[in-house]
């Protein structure tokens, strides 16, 4: 089995150290890994680092006499089955973006024709910048994928998003999309580690783990499970959300995976960790998710729609801020976004069981069940999202579990976790 071949790009910014962990982790999972550097990123992390770990040459300038390929950055490019940018620095998404090819590392991105995941880390004030946004925005609408910085302590000692999302989830979800890539042009591919499973990384890899199933009652269940909220632009600073942590959808991915089961989660936006020993990809709008959850279906034995995924999202998202100069009121004009749930149901082959959740206000049971038959569902979760420690965020929930033709079984406030186990347990009776 051909083992994923990853270029991966280094720009220069503080977190470039953190590219060599990101290049080791992808070492460990199989992958063979190519390394180019832009000047910048050489003042942060000398290139014999990655030489010696890589055992190839690290590219850096295509004119370098020492350089062993004279169009290295056709052939690099070519050899490819991901380019993973990691960290991104806001100059050279701005170079991507715009089509800038005045270094070894933009010309590569130009002649790329693999898909490209970018990791930005920057300060916040130039993550937020308009100018920024909407580069990212324009990369977005050429397909490229980006893992998200997360809020938190920078080297410029402000708080804030910019960090460097952590490298296991950068990984993962690089790993994640050359799977998704490699099934959908039908390839059997994988790293080498653990072709049996397709890719895993060794610290998400619950065999590695050491974290053993003692009821193994879904060992032979995968299971796909949509996580957190959707964040919907308005512009390039805007956008519509709600307050999904996460934190149900995580449990049950964790109680699943302690169970036997494979678990891939297409998350959207989430302040809960994910638990180790699964995959995860992420899906930040209603229809990034949506695309993410049609690319992991075919394999899935359960799908489970835990995540807040908004209704409407705008229907021209603003490239540029909008300005409120002379406005008192702004009209948004909104649109249906895709029902992911509904639409795996409609959809569903080979006995997938679909699950969904509702939340709900007042007559939380009465809209659950007219859910379950109106998107032709397995089985509702009902959670009333305006109890005392139930629904969004808390630690704890109160639910009402309903299957097609069975009884309502009304749960009281538990641990999301120990709900997860409930949940699953019906699942289980419905096999
Ligand atoms: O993440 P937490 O902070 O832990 O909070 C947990 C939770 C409250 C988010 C969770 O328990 C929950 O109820 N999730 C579903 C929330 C929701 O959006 O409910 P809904 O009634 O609007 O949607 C019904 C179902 O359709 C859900 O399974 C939803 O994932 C799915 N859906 C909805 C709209 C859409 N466009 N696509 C979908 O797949």
């Amino acid at each position: 089995m051909n083992r994923f071949h990853v270029g991966l790009g280094v720009s220069g910014g503080i977190a470039a150290y953190k590219a060599v962990e990101v290049m080791r982790l992808l070492q460990k999972a199989g992958c063979e890994v190519s390394v180019a550097m832009t000047r910048h990123a050489t003042e942060f992390v000398q290139p014999l680092t990655f030489r010696a770990l890589t055992g190839g040459h690290v590219i850096v300038d295509d004119y370098d006499p020492a350089n062993p390929d004279p169009i290295a950055h056709i052939n690099f490019s070519q050899g490819i089955d991901l380019l993973l940018i990691v960290p991104a620095t806001a100059n050279i998404i701005g170079k991507f973006a715009n089509g800038i090819a005045d270094d070894f590392l933009s010309s590569t991105y130009l002649a790329c024709t693999a898909p490209v995941m970018i990791a930005p880390a920057m300060n916040t004030t130039m993550w937020e910048q308009p100018a920024t946004q909407r580069n990212i925005e324009r990369l977005r609408a050429d397909g490229v994928h980006f893992v998200e910085p997360v809020a938190g302590e920078l080297a410029c000692k402000t708080v804030g998003t910019g960090k460097l999302e952590d490298v296991e989830n950068i990984v993962s979800q690089a790993l994640g999309l050359l799977t998704a890539e490699a099934q959908r042009r039908g390839e059997e591919r994988g790293t080498g580690a653990f072709p049996e499973k397709g890719v895993s990384i060794e610290s998400n890899d619950p065999r590695r783990l050491g974290v053993s199933a003692v009821n193994d009652d879904l060992r032979d269940e995968r299971i796909l499970i949509t996580v957190g909220g959707t964040r919907e632009a308005i512009d390039p600073v805007r956008f519509i959300s709600n307050h999904s942590s996460g934190k149900m959808g995580f449990a049950l991915a964790e109680a699943a995976r302690d169970r036997g089961a494979e678990v891939t989660v297409v998350a959207g936006v989430t302040t809960a960790e994910p638990p180790e020993g699964v995959r995860v990809l992420r899906g930040v709008s209603a229809e990034e998710m949506h695309t993410a959850v049609k690319g992991e279906l075919e394999r899935a034995t359960v799908f489970v729609g835990a995540a807040a995924v908004a209704d409407y999202a705008p229907v021209n998202a603003a490239d540029a801020k909008i300005k409120k100069e002379g406005k008192e009121q702004l009209t948004l004009e909104l649109k249906k976004t895709p029902d992911i749930l509904a639409e795996v149901a409609r959809n569903r082959t080979n006995g997938l069981l679909v699950v969904g959740f509702a939340a709900e206000t007042n007559d939380v049971v009465g809209y659950a069940r007219s859910k379950m038959e109106k998107k032709g569902l397995d089985m509702v979760v009902a959670n009333d999202i305006t109890r005392e420690g139930a629904g969004f965020n808390s630690d704890t929930n109160i639910a009402t579990i309903l299957t097609r033709g069975g009884e309502a079984i009304d749960l009281p406030k538990m641990p999301k976790r120990e709900l997860a186990d409930r949940i699953l347990d019906e699942i289980v009776k419905l096999r």
